[in-house]
Parts: C-alpha cells; sequence; structure tokens
C-alpha cells in the first residue's frame, strides 16, 4: 500500500494513525521509512495515516515559537530543561517522563534536521535559540522567526509522502472499535461520506487538541478533541483536561482563529503593558502566571484587552517576518504602535493517559502529542514543549510497536492509573455506541444532525459557555452555569438522530463530550494550580497535588501518594525570575 492507495481504506492496517500534526507523522516516518531514523525491524508495517483535512493541515504548522531543546549553549543543560519544566507544570508533573523528554529530545530535532527541516541559524551557522516564558535559558529553536510549526510540519509531510504510509486523506473517525478489551481500529466516514470500518492492529491517536472548545483560541478549526472524545466514550483513562493552557499574547482581533503574538516577542524584551501603560507582570513568567495577571487587570480596569509593547525590538521584520506580515495586513506596525492583546485558549495539557511509551489503558491503543497525557506538562505546559512531546513519544511509541509491545506498562502517568484503577477496569473500553463516560454531560456517539455550511449555532453557543465559565478564571457557579449550557446543548444534539449529519455533527458530538469532561475536572478541583485558577478558592491546595482522571465512566481524584512522583532533590532549581 503506497500513498497512491488514498481513495480506499485497506483491509486491516499493523497501524492506523489519526491526525497528521508533529506526533502523528513522527511516528508515521519511523514506522515506515528506510534510513537513520527508520528504527525499522524486519518487514515494513502496513501503516495508514487517516486524517480529517489535508495531510498538511494540522494544528502543528500554526505553532510559532518553536521547539525547545537543550542543542546548545555551555551554560544550558537538560537538568535545567528539566527544573523549568518541573516549575511551570506546578507540581503535576510525571518526573520521569519529563526526563525521557528533556533526554531524548535533542536527538529527535536532530533526526528532524536530517530529515530536511531547516531551523533558523546564527551567522557561524549555530542553531539560533530563543528565549521563551518560564525557560531559564535561551534553548528553542525555531524556523523562519516565528513559523516553526510550519517547517517542522513541511519537513514531516514531504517524509510521510516519500514513505510507504498509506494517506487517507478527508476522512473523518467517529468511534474507536473495541472488541474483547482490545482497540481494532475506527469507524469512519470516508471521503465520500460512507461510514466504514478502517480496522488496524494498532491505533495512534494523534488527533491534536481541544481548543475550538472556546470562542477565543489560537487553534485552527480542526481542534476539535477527536481523539479525546473517541476516547472518553470508549471509558479509556483521560487525565488532567481541566488545564486548558490560554495563551496571553493573542491579538485582540475579530479573526478566529486569534492571529498569536508569540512569546518569542517577549523573549526579545517585548513588554506587557495596561490599560494605563503600566507594566504588572514579569513578561517572561510562565503562561498561566502571566495570563492570569492580565485577567484580573483587564477586570479592574474594565477593559476587553491589553497591549503588547513591541516598539524597542530592532529588527522586528527580519527577526519575525511572518508575525510582521499579519499586523501589517490589518493596519498595525510593531515599531510604533502597542499592539492589543488578550488571553485566548491554546493548549490542553492533558488528555489519553499513557505510560512512557505512548501505550493507553487500551491495549492496541496509543496516544501521542496534545492528546495524550504523557504526564510532561503537569498543570502548565512550558513554552515550546508541545512540538518536542510530539516528536519523542510519536517516536517512542512507533518504536514500541515495532518491538511488539502490547499493553501499557506501569511508567510515568500510567502508574497512578493501573495501580488505582487496574488494568482491567482501565482496559475495558466500549464499543461503538458504548454510554458515554462523560457523567451526565456526554452526548451518545454517532448521533448526528444534518450538517450545514453556516456556522453551526450550537456550537458558538457551547464555545461562548465554556469561554465565559471555564476560562482563565472559573468559579464554582460560573462552571456550573457553562455546565447547564453544555447539558441543554448536548440534549438538542441527542434529539437529533444518528449518522448521516456527518463531519459537523461529529465534531459537536465530541466538543459536547470533552466539554463535559472538562467543566466535570474543572469543578471538583477546588484549588487554583497551573491553567486552573479558581476565583472561589484562589490558593493552591496540597492536598490536590493528584490527578484527576476519567475512566469507564467515572471520574476519581487519584490518591496523592500515588499520582505524581516527588522531583528527585538532585534537580537543580533554575535560578532566573523567569524560572517561576
Ligand atoms: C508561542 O510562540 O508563543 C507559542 C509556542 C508554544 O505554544 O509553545
Amino acid at each position: 500500500m503506497t500513498s497512491d492507495d488514498a481513495s480506499s481504506a485497506p483491509d486491516v492496517l499493523d497501524v492506523l494513525i489519526l491526525g497528521s500534526g508533529v506526533a502523528g507523522l513522527s511516528a508515521a516516518v519511523r514506522l515506515t521509512s528506510e534510513g537513520p531514523v527508520a528504527g525499522v525491524r524486519g518487514d515494513t508495517p502496513r501503516v495508514g495515516v487517516l486524517t480529517k483535512g489535508e495531510l498538511s493541515h494540522s494544528a502543528t504548522r500554526w505553532a510559532q515559537g518553536g521547539v525547545a531543546a537543550v542543542l546548545g549553549g555551555d551554560e544550558d543543560s537538560t537538568d535545567l530543561h528539566l527544573a523549568d519544566t518541573l516549575a511551570a507544570g506546578a507540581g503535576l508533573c510525571d518526573t520521569t517522563a519529563v526526563r525521557v523528554l528533556v533526554d531524548e529530545g535533542p536527538g529527535r530535532v536532530e533526526e528532524l534536521i536530517a530529515m530536511g527541516a531547516e531551523f533558523d541559524r546564527q551567522p557561524g551557522g549555530a542553531l539560533a535559540l530563543a528565549r521563551e516564558g518560564g525557560h531559564s535559558m535561551a534553548r528553542v529553536v525555531h524556523a523562519g522567526g516565528a513559523a516553526t510549526g510550519a517547517e517542522v510540519e513541511r519537513a514531516l509531510v514531504d517524509a510521510t509522502r516519500r514513505s510507504a504510509a498509506a494517506v487517507l486523506e478527508q476522512w473523518f473517525a467517529l468511534d474507536l472499535i473495541v472488541e474483547h478489551g482490545r482497540c481494532r481500529g475506527v469507524r469512519a466516514l470516508d471521503a465520500a461520506g460512507r461510514v466504514v470500518e478502517v480496522r488496524a492492529t494498532h491505533t495512534v491517536l494523534a488527533t491534536g487538541g481541544a481548543g475550538q472548545l472556546f470562542a477565543v483560541t489560537t487553534n485552527p478549526a480542526e481542534a476539535t478533541a477527536d481523539g479525546l472524545a473517541m476516547a472518553l466514550r470508549a471509558g479509556v483513562p483521560v487525565a488532567d483536561v481541566e488545564f486548558m493552557q490560554f495563551h496571553p499574547t493573542a491579538l485582540h482581533h475579530p479573526a478566529m482563529p486569534r492571529p498569536l503574538l508569540s512569546e518569542a516577542l517577549r523573549g526579545h524584551g517585548a513588554l506587557l503593558r495596561d490599560a494605563e501603560g503600566e507594566r504588572f507582570v514579569d513578561e517572561l513568567a510562565p503562561r498561566d502566571v502571566v495570563s492570569r495577571a492580565m485577567a484580573r487587570r483587564m477586570s479592574a480596569q474594565g477593559v476587553s484587552h491589553l497591549w503588547l509593547d513591541a516598539t524597542a525590538l530592532e529588527s522586528f521584520g527580519e527577526r519575525f517576518p511572518t508575525i510582521d506580515r499579519s499586523l501589517r495586513a490589518i493596519g498595525l506596525d510593531p515599531a510604533r504602535d502597542w499592539l492589543p492583546i488578550a488571553p485566548a485558549a491554546h493548549h490542553l495539557s492533558g488528555g489519553v493517559v499513557t505510560d512512557l511509551s505512548g501505550a493507553t489503558a487500551l491495549p492496541g491503543l496509543w496516544a501521542a502529542g496534545e492528546v495524550a497525557c504523557t504526564g510532561v506538562h503537569g498543570a502548565n505546559r512550558l513554552a515550546s514543549n508541545s512540538l518536542l512531546e510530539g516528536m519523542v513519544f510519536g517516536a517512542r511509541l512507533a518504536e514500541s510497536i515495532l518491538e511488539g509491545r502490547e499493553g501499557p506498562r506501569p511508567t510515568g502517568a500510567m502508574v497512578a492509573v493501573l495501580e488505582e484503577l487496574g488494568a482491567g477496569a482501565a482496559a475495558t473500553g466500549g464499543s461503538v455506541g458504548a454510554p458515554d463516560p462523560g457523567g451526565d454531560l456526554g452526548p451518545g456517539p454517532g448521533s448526528p444532525v444534518p450538517a450545514g455550511a453556516e456556522p453551526d449555532p450550537l456550537v458558538a453557543r457551547l464555545q461562548r459557555a465554556m469561554f465565559d465559565g471555564a476560562g482563565v478564571v472559573r468559579s464554582a457557579d460560573s462552571l456550573e452555569w457553562a455546565a447547564d449550557e453544555v447539558r441543554s446543548i448536548r440534549d438538542r444534539t441527542a434529539e437529533a438522530g444518528s449518522v448521516g449529519g456527518g463531519r459537523p455533527y461529529g465534531e459537536r458530538a465530541n466538543l459536547v463530550t470533552a466539554a463535559g469532561a472538562l467543566l466535570e475536572s474543572a469543578s471538583m478541583r477546588t484549588e487554583t494550580r497551573g491553567a486552573h485558577a479558581r476565583s472561589d478558592h484562589a490558593e493552591t491546595d496540597p492536598q490536590w497535588r493528584r490527578r484527576i482522571v476519567h475512566a469507564a465512566g467515572r471520574v476519581v481524584a487519584l490518591s496523592a501518594a500515588g499520582s505524581v512522583p516527588e522531583a528527585s532533590g538532585e534537580i537543580p532549581v533554575p535560578t532566573s525570575p523567569a524560572g517561576g
């Protein structure tokens, strides 16, 4: 099977990858390519990449800042990268997973360069490294100034097109097929809108994030929580979904997704100013800290946006050509104008729980990238760790499949899930049509309403409810109001019938399922931690240093002891004020 076979689903694949961002394509390339990154043992497996748009249309290509990896600088070390990641994660990172991330990251970046990715370089040829919020060192590799995701995606798409992977574009996965406690592929809509089964020995969720849950987001229209919702419906453990990270410096402009003003601008000295022109927060603090400070200041000053002042940055247009172009297109000159900004939903730190090899609790099902909860982000992702996570864990799961691994191991974020929920309970799964596990908030799967070209008013209502009720700062009351709204949207979604509504219906159903899980977790977590800020519980509560997990229809707060390993005392603490 080659990419020329894109029009038809093979009978049975060895590996079906859902999603074509950095995680999915890193796995695809590793599973199928010859050469130094192949990791192929024996026969090349039959791999299919299923994507609901075109291969290159993933959220990855929107990523601006870069890839954080220790690739230069005598003063930097993987220990410092680890310490910065743990500090940003506000006590909920899994230290072993972060260790894997920072140790294996540089090798994955070098492989990407060998594959053809071109990152920005200094005049002497060394990689140019930028600094972003929460990082104690300049260690962010970037391309085209702040067009890193586009270059990473270009290199991986080219490599995938050269590989033996079959590419199924304009297909939409509806639900996991679960038989006898194992995932066997997905039920999907093919490019012609027919419901088909795509059967596979291994299924990889690499479906990306959930930014479309919110009315204001930097995420593209594709980020509709599809993989997360499929996992929830099948009862596969999902954790940390209350931690939706809001990016502080999205351009305040009607365009959706919101144009991002990369954190790298602050790394180069851009300043945050309130409505009166005053600075009010360390620009290089971790994102949760900056977004919260902005939300408070906007509320206190009664304004809908604040300002990013990049007027002192030299050579803005040369350093950040894509941002410069998009600003000038709407009449803003960064050398002269302060730029209007407000926080926007950006990255989900949690997701489908995996072990250190990307295995979920359901045998035959793997996850990597934003849809996964490997434990590396904890309660708040460190800037530019997400492309890195996709590369590292996409490659690890490919290696594990090639080695013949089956089922999850008690490593990383999976340890406590297996210990406390048990392998059986976590892996029972559900087949198509199983009861929705999102408490009383989920819709039954696969009961679509008719599709239309117009924006779906129920989706718009859900997004507004989530942004207003579960945004940067939440409370019991705001969460309950949002839950009421989502329940009403769920009921109207379920009323409408079955599969014929196609992808728009499926995406709405997925958003409803994911919103239910997020709201339940956020209501349960009666504290402020990382990206989850509660006005009615403004302090961090040490009792809550544990994960909230949705599994097989239940929502469970894991015990504090089993949930998150303590960081080793040998890990150096960052000394910079940016350390968080
Ligand atoms: C940014 O460039 O500010 C976004 C990068 C990221 O989300 O890590």
